[in-house]
């Protein structure tokens, strides 16, 4: 089990808080972070909230001192909410609006800009704020091309080809904006590591160039997207990663003449081994060309299957052996909603509870009301207690906020 919780305490939490459920382990959180801690001393980690934004992970993370990664004024909202200091957290999107530039600049937070429209408007706001620029390295992370952000043709970043991330922080400058670092993120479950070399190197020569032109920075952001190992195969862990990239980024400052802050921007590594996600089998349905394992849950409560064509390890809690080939079917009506196809399993029956491993991080804060299901309850397995860090939505929160026009109810 990838997890420090026993089989039969998350059959006992199945029942006590019924299923779906979000199972998290508190201490792999932690140890997860102390990872990243040991591999990059004195680094910033800016713990990529979209992975999970429940305010308890948050918290532990903010604990053990995580700063944030925010894309979205609800993220940054979060952030704030959990006591990250804003000075810790930087905002990304490349789509930010009006609103949320003004937000941000109030907030006094780094506000990573992603285009030169971006910029002219944080000029016309008119108020002191704190920028870096997001580049676009080009180069192929050899990861699912719908989560690949640095390629040449991705809508993330400015390019540093043809000069164009350069002439933006000269336009910064000469608009009077503080600039205090340069960021990318090429792209998310990444486990071969030569993308993030190549695309270091490619920073590197950039921040050197901007040491030509005048413009000193204060942190260099290498992004997140370290993968993890969803198969239970080999893969680099953070040591690993600095071990490929710290290298580089110290032979760069000898040439550049001073050294920045060096920040990350690690979500999955972080959360996702740390979650599970527990379900019922309703039915099992053996057809004359498959066996269906049909589960009380589906992609409304994990996308990444339907969306990624993800692997996620499936256990059926308290049996052993493989004796059957299954198919795990959510319940969402859409034939596409397979948890695991052709899994070999030990003989499943009615009433069993599965875990979906490796479920922490793109899972509940991808989940959805889709086919009117509430959202499922989240649990936090502490090392003395179990507690509930959000409540399982009830039928209200179906149709929150709704109005039916008068003369529709006649
Ligand atoms: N920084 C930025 C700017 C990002 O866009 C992301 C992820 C991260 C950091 C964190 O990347 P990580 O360390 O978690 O790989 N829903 C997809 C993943 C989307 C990731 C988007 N950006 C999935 O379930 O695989």
């Amino acid at each position: 089990m990838c997890l420090s919780i026993a089989e039969e305490q998350l059959i006992e939490l199945a029942k006590r808080f019924g299923t779906p459920l979000y199972v998290y382990d508190e201490k792999r959180i932690r140890e997860n972070f102390g990872e990243f801690r040991a591999a990059f001393p004195g680094a910033k980690i800016c713990y990529a909230y979209k992975a999970n934004t429940s305010l308890a992970i948050c918290s532990i993370l903010r604990q053990e001192g995580a700063a944030a990664d925010v894309v979205s004024q609800g993220e940054l909202r979060m952030a704030l909410k959990v006591g990250v200091k804003p000075e810790d957290i930087i905002f990304t999107n490349n789509a930010k609006t009006k609103e949320e530039l003004e937000f941000a600049i109030d907030s006094g937070v780094i506000i990573d800009v992603d285009s030169l429209d971006e910029l002219n408007s944080i000029s016309e706001i008119g108020k002191p704020a704190k920028i870096s620029f997001r580049v676009n390295p080009a180069v192929d992370p050899k990861t699912h091309p719908k989560i690949a952000t640095g390629m040449k043709d991705s809508k993330f970043g400015l390019h540093l080809e043809n000069d164009i991330a350069l002439e933006a922080y000269k336009k910064a400058k000469e608009l009077g904006i503080e600039i205090a670092g340069v960021q990318m993120h090429i792209g998310s479950q990444i486990t071969d590591m030569t993308a993030f070399e190549d695309a270091t190197k490619k920073l590197m020569d950039f921040v050197l160039q901007l040491k030509e032109s005048g413009i000193t920075l204060k942190f260099i952001d290498i992004g997140g997207g370290l993968g993890i190992s969803y198969e239970g195969e080999d893969t680099p862990k953070p040591k690993d990663l600095a071990a490929k990239v710290l290298p580089i980024i110290k032979e760069y400052y000898t040439k550049i003449g001073y050294e920045s802050e060096l920040w990350l921007e690690p979500g999955r590594y972080l959360v996702a081994n740390a979650g599970v996600l527990l379900c019922q089998v309703q039915s099992v349905k053996k057809t004359p060309y498959k066996n269906f394992v049909n589960v009380d849950c589906g992609f409304n409560t994990l996308a990444r299957p339907v969306l990624y064509d993800s692997f996620h390890r499936i256990k059926v809690l308290g049996k052993k052996g493989s004796e059957e080939t299954y198919d795990i079917a959510g319940n969402i009506c859409e034939s596409g909603d397979i948890l695991g196809k052709d899994r070999e399993l030990p003989a499943v029956e009615k009433g069993d509870v599965l875990a979906v491993l490796d479920a922490g991080a793109y899972g509940f804060s991808m989940a959805s009301q889709y086919n009117c299901r509430p959202r499922p309850a989240e649990i936090l397995v502490r090392e003395n207690s179990v507690e509930v860090i959000r409540e399982r939505e009830t039928w209200d929160d179906l149709w929150r906020g709704e109005t039916v026009p008068d003369d529709l109810n006649k």
